[in-house]
């Protein structure tokens, strides 16, 4: 089985987020570069972090209209992503134009609903209904646009998983067990994600900011 754990590099710093891929690249399955490292390093720093060997997850959440935002697509095309993500809420135009203009082996997955959005928050951006609702809605106009899956939390993946059963899923927000939770609310663990179905188990401060991160990526390893 290969290793589905992608280490989120969320570091501002280049050299500091090659040092900890270096570091960890046996016990993690890829990395994923997130727009704060896109926009600061660009293709320079994709390429370097390319040559650690593992492939790479680009969490651009690309949302515009749809000319746009294929041509970004064919823009990072050259980096090789193995996954690039998109808004759900751009369109189906959008998502169908985005996987047509993405590499045959890039998976494109979409953003459903940020986590960061509660009933209130949706209702005032004109949205009603729950947050649970929208990210299956979204869910399945992703399924229906062509794109390999969507991104979603360890407690929704199972329910998603069921509708399209051969999606997928890449889930945050995971933290082994009795670890720290920081900023996130909704944590379940690598495990528990990749039994419910998840196909990829993004990981961050656990083991980036980790007095140990070879250590803390082994006991991860060793979970699944
Ligand atoms: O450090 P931590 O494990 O919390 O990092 C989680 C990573 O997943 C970060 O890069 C964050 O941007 C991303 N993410 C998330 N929650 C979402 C979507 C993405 O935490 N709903």
């Amino acid at each position: 089985m290969t290793n589905p754990v992608y280490l989120a590099l969320d570091f501002p710093r280049l050299e500091t987020a090659e040092a900890v891929a270096r570091k960890v690249r046996s016990h993690v399955g890829g990395l994923k570069l997130g727009m704060e490292f896109f926009y600061a390093h660009g293709h320079h720093g994709v390429h370097e972090i390319a040559k650690i060997g593992l492939p790479l997850f680009l969490d651009l959440k690309l949302h515009d209209i749809p000319n746009t935002v294929a041509g970004a697509m064919q823009a990072v095309h050259v980096l090789e992503p193995a996954i690039v993500t998109v808004h759900a809420a751009g369109g189906r135009a959008m998502m169908e134009d985005a996987k047509a203009a993405a590499g045959e082996h890039c998976k494109v997955v979409a953003v459903t609903v940020l986590t960061s959005l509660d009933e209130r928050d949706m209702s005032a951006t004109g949205v009603s209904g729950s947050p649970h609702d929208q990210a299956l809605r979204l869910a399945d106009l992703a399924h229906r646009a062509g794109l390999d899956g969507i991104v979603c939390s360890g407690h929704e993946v199972g329910a998603v998983h069921a509708r399209w059963k051969d999606g997928f899923f890449v889930v945050p927000g995971l933290r082994p067990a009795n670890g720290i939770t920081a900023d996130q609310k909704r944590t379940v663990t690598p495990r528990a994600a990749r039994d419910a179905g998840a196909s990829v188990l993004v990981v961050g401060r656990p083991i980036s900011r980790a007095e140990d991160p070879v250590a803390a990526a082994r006991a991860i390893e060793a979970t699944l």
